[in-house]
């Protein structure tokens, strides 16, 4: 059955499930949409989610084996206070497993030191990062406010699975059983540092991550072996670097971009999105550092937001990099929250962008791409720092309400060539991974996986598409009984 021809079924299916449910389907509104996605069922989050084996409508690819790790922010309640913006929940780990022909999902909040200590007293206990929390308790590090609720590494060689934020440690959880382990600790005299959550594996499995505190002037750089050994950390001297949410990693150099987000620890209220702002008449400072010296070449570029990076490489004596640039990133991360009506129409929309480095002339070239109203980039996991063709985006498409934030599509870029699938009326789109046939394959050939919340129905689901043909929409597509909190990112690991 080729799903695509029946997706008008399902979707009627899905819609007549959801409305026999007794009080769901209470976000019937695009107004709605948002704050639906934020806490499905218009209540406190129940976990663990197990779905057992779920329906698969259409073919699932027989040789695609493995788990979907994803994780994200979801318990945003305790107490009858809840926080209100999109990154502040705590870490719940997410695993669709595929096995035998079989599809199912397990969901965890993951019990960090902070759910710990908030579930003992029975409230919220420290601030968000867009919300002040009246009778908070004093931080005692930022492992004391680790939601662990961005991003995921696994190392293969050694068989570990960490569930990352970007201020404070990787916390170490058990892949099979989804619990949390503790936070993991590198070396004695980076314990509690802060590991960002979009490390870089090289194509030999070397971890490349940073860690940035606001307000330092300062990078902590990771060289991390396939087996999960420290090798190497150096403290790097990085101007502006007070929000700093990914990188890229080229054969011999690392790339930061640096935006002009300013932190002052003195202005700003209760929340920590408030000490930030945006200067506009400051460049977007690219810093180039060797690995083998860290020896640092730096560029200056016009100023530009900037969440993602999807992959840099060495080309003929330049750096290429792509991203995508956010002119308006505070207004951006003003926008997810909860409580905030919706604007209609979008004035800054997030665009694919390349940056050309010249490292013998000190030239530095930015330009905008052939794609906006994007986000979420991924490559061939295997190619970080080689060069790359195909990359996976989220999409917004130009017909998506917009009272509803986020994105309906999802977009494949294969060099000049673009396709994208809208998921339709009611859906917001999450990250989509490109999981290649193998490790080896040329870009382009495996399959693109990824999530969407269905606001109408509160129902999540996961749909895999043929890398080659996105556009055909999906070939697959499992429905959860129940909706998932709008999550942030995932890793694909092959069974
Ligand atoms: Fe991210």
């Amino acid at each position: 059955m080729n799903f695509s021809i029946n997706r008008r079924a399902a979707l009627a299916a899905l819609g007549t499930a959801a409305a026999g449910a007794a009080g769901w389907g209470r976000a019937a509104t695009p107004q709605d949409a948002w704050r639906s996605s934020y806490a499905p069922h218009n209540g406190p989050l129940k976990a663990p989610l197990d779905s057992g084996p779920l329906r698969i409508a259409g073919r699932w690819p027989a040789a695609l084996t493995g788990t979907l790790y994803r994780v994200g922010p979801a318990r945003r309640e305790l107490g009858g206070v809840s926080m209100n913006h999109w990154f502040d929940g705590d870490g719940m780990l997410q695993a669709f497993r595929f096995e035998g022909g079989r599809v199912s999902h397990r969901g965890v909040l993951l019990a960090t030191p902070k759910l710990q200590a908030e579930e003992a007293a029975g409230r919220l206990l420290y601030p968000g990062f867009a919300q002040a929390l009246p009778d908070a308790r004093p931080m005692l590090g930022p492992d004391s406010v680790n939601p662990a609720n961005i991003n995921l590494l696994s190392l293969p060689a050694s068989r570990e699975l960490f569930a990352l934020w970007e201020a404070g440690s990787a916390l170490a959880v058990d892949p099979d059983s989804l619990q949390a382990k503790g936070f993991k600790v590198w070396s004695p005299d980076t314990q509690g540092a802060p590991f960002s959550a979009h490390p870089r594996v090289a194509p030999d499995g070397t971890v490349w991550n940073f860690g940035y505190m606001p307000g330092t002037g300062s990078l902590l750089l990771y060289e991390i072996s396939p087996a999960g050994t420290l090798r190497r950390r150096h403290v790097l001297a990085a101007p502006q670097a007070d929000m700093v949410h990914d990188f890229a990693i080229t054969e011999r150099h690392l790339v930061f971009l640096l935006m002009p987000l300013l932190f002052s620890a003195a202005s700003g209220t209760g929340d920590r999105l408030s000490h930030y702002r945006w200067e506009e008449k400051s460049p977007l400072v690219v810093l180039l550092v060797d690995k083998a010296d860290f020896k640092v070449q730096r560029f200056e570029l016009p100023a530009t937001g900037v969440f993602h990076l999807a992959n840099a490489w060495e080309q003929g004596g330049t750096v290429q990099i792509r991203f995508v640039a956010q002119p308006d990133i505070l207004g951006a991360m003003r926008k997810m929250q909860v409580d905030q009506p919706r604007q209609a129409g979008y004035a800054h929309q997030p665009r694919w962008t390349q940056i050309t480095l010249n490292p013998a002339t000190g030239q530095a070239q930015m330009q905008a791409l052939d794609a906006s109203g994007v986000e979420f980039p991924r490559i061939h996991p295997a190619r970080n720092g080689l060069p790359t063709r195909f990359t996976t985006l989220a999409a917004r498409s130009r017909g998506m309400d917009a009272r509803v934030e986020g994105f309906d599509s999802v977009a494949t870029l294969h060099g000049d060539r673009q396709q994208r699938h809208v998921y339709g009326a009611g859906w917001i789109a999450e990250e989509h991974v490109y999981v290649p046939a193998s490790r080896t394959a040329p870009e382009g050939q495996g399959w693109v996986l990824g999530t969407a919340y269905h606001w109408p129905s509160e129902r999540s689901a996961l749909s895999v598409f043929d890398a080659a043909a996105v556009n055909a929409g999906p070939v697959a597509r499992v429905t959860l009984p129940y909706g998932l909190p709008l999550g942030l990112h995932g890793q694909f690991v092959a069974a």
